[in-house]
């Protein structure tokens, strides 16, 4: 789980908290991120390969 346990870790989830933190966890310090859709991939995959 991350962001304080609000978020399960799949890919979908993940690239939803980094698109749009705010719509997930409301009031967050995390900006959004609007990433092209070659870019957001990359980046959840990496994610997911860190644990
Ligand atoms: C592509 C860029 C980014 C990615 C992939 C990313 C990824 C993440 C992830 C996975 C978490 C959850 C960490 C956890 O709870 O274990 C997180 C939290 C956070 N990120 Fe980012 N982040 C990005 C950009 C940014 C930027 C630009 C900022 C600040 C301007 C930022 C600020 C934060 C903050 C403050 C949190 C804690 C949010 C909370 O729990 O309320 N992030 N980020």
């Amino acid at each position: 789980m991350i962001a304080a346990e609000t978020l399960p870790n799949t890919a979908g989830a993940l690239a939803g908290w980094v698109v749009d933190p705010q719509r997930i966890k409301p009031g967050t310090q995390m900006s959004p991120n609007p990433l092209a859709p070659d870019d957001l991939q990359a980046v959840v995959a990496y994610l997911q390969s860190l644990h």
